[in-house]
């Protein structure tokens, strides 16, 4: 992990927030390759969830959540950690995180009795700051996909099975963020909420494991490096009828990556109004506040169902994390020397071709160089960069180091036919091409 951390921030992947004022603990920032390798990640489980299929819709909801959402969501009762206090040193740690009954920062067992923690951010919406004005940062993205359930029904007319896809932030006042961006207060999510009829929800919670499992693969990240965990009865949230965890291992261990949970029609019954007139299976709570009904009408026989839904729910920062860990590699050379490389998958990596002028400020290398940068950034790829160091030696590690799949040398030859040195980062090859081939050459690269 230290070496990740340390490679993250020297290559401008991920920083610490507010560093420069000692920094805000469960907090990161993404830097300039960091927020390249976060959009890729989450542009590939977009296309993957909304625009390969016909059967989901997107929706980008409000981060500032009324309490009487997370209320009826049962997250104001239930959406604790157990925190216990050190007396002795004033530390505050999560009770079921313990290893020991001792104060893991100075051994001390004067402990308090564990108590319910609600991990929700509040702050208030307007000029004034009372009972009336406070609320939430939501907590989860999944609660404004329920609300605007018969938003989407009425602006699509989508019928069963569907889906709505969401990726945003979300909050948790975590007692004790750590692990890099594994647990962090301030973290994306991609959560789909996939709407199906009650009795076929068994069949689809599989058939989402399965789906989720092969897009992991298609990141990079291995199937070994991958186990299911079926959370048991006991351990299951609030909502849950059956949860599936894609469980990662991480530098610190197996954890959580994404969880894949049979929320049954928990939620969209706690949001409705005239509970009565409909067939809720689950237990959902008592609710006079909310105006909507929601629910679908079949559109042959016109009868009302709540559905069922199974949300595949995966943290972005995590899913960085892994795929960063998947890919880093240090490799002994034949000249004894060693080289650090990742081998992202290039639709994730944040640069996907670096052009190099042989020499530093040669005007005729550095003109061809450019053309080549703004033929290749044209294709819409991704960013393709014109590395002017003169050194490429020196370019070759720093661009095996952040993940580059491709450069592209432009020296003397080349002012004479047309042709370029390319060098493949996994194999470190190197084979010459006409410049007309270039394009051809990268988008099967990426694309691939
Ligand atoms: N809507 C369901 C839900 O929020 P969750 O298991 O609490 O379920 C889903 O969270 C995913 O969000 C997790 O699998 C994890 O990847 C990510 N996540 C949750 N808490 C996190 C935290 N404090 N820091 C980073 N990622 C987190």
């Amino acid at each position: 992990m230290e070496e990740l951390v340390a490679l993250c921030k020297r290559r401008g992947f991920i920083f610490q927030s507010n560093e420069i004022y000692g920094g805000l603990q469960g907090l990161y920032d993404y830097g300039p390759l960091g927020v390249e390798l976060k959009n890729n990640l989450k542009q590939s489980w977009w296309r993957e969830m909304v625009f390969d299929r016909d059967d989901v819709e997107g929706l980008d909801a409000s981060i500032l959540t009324k309490p009487s959402v997370l209320k009826f969501s049962g997250h104001e009762d239930t959406f604790t950690d157990p925190l216990v206090d050190c007396k002795d040193c004033k530390s505050r740690w999560r009770a079921d995180q313990l290893k020991s009954e001792n104060c893991p920062s100075c051994g001390s067992n004067n402990l308090t009795e564990p108590r319910p923690f609600n991990l929700m951010f509040k702050t208030s919406v307007g000029p004034v700051e009372d009972n009336e004005s406070f609320a939430y940062l939501r907590p989860e993205t999944a609660q404004h996909i329920f609300t605007n359930f018969k938003n989407v029904v009425d602006s699509t007319s989508k019928q069963l099975p569907f889906g709505i896809a969401q990726i945003g932030k979300a909050f948790r006042n975590e007692i004790t963020p750590r692990n890099f961006v594994f647990r962090v207060r301030e973290f994306e999510q991609m959560e789909l909420e996939f709407f199906v009829t009650p009795g076929t929800d068994e069949q689809w919670h599989e058939s989402w494991v399965e789906a989720r499992l092969n897009w992991w693969n298609e990141q990079g990240v291995s199937r070994n490096s991958l186990e299911l965990y079926h959370v048991p009865k006991d351990e299951l949230a609030h909502y849950s009828k059956a949860t599936v965890d894609i469980m990662y291992k991480f530098p610190h261990g197996l954890e959580e990556l994404e969880g894949i949970a049979n929320r049954t029609d928990f939620d969209l019954g706690s949001h409705s109004k005239n509970q009565s007139e409909l067939e809720i299976h689950s237990s959902v709570m008592e609710n006079n506040e909310s105006n909507a009904r929601l629910a679908i009408q079949d559109q042959e026989t016109k009868s009302w169902t709540v559905p069922y839904v199974i949300e595949p729910s995966a943290g972005v920062d995590r899913g960085v994390l892994a795929v960063l860990n998947e890919a880093y590699k240090v490799e002994e050379l034949e000249d004894g020397k060693s080289r650090t490389v990742l081998n992202l998958k290039p639709h994730l990596s944040p640069i996907k071709a670096a052009v190099i002028p042989l020499k530093k400020n040669h005007e005729g290398l550095v003109k061809i160089a450019l053309n080549i940068k703004q033929d290749l950034q044209k294709l819409r790829l991704g960013r393709v960069l014109l590395e002017n160091s003169g050194n490429i030696g020196k370019s070759y590690r720093r661009h095996d180091e952040i993940g580059t799949p491709l450069c592209i040398t432009v020296d003397f030859n080349t002012l004479d036919d047309g042709t370029v040195t390319i060098r493949d980062r996994d194999t470190m090859q190197q084979r010459r091409i006409d410049i007309s081939e270039l394009p051809k050459y990268l988008e099967s690269l990426i694309l691939n």
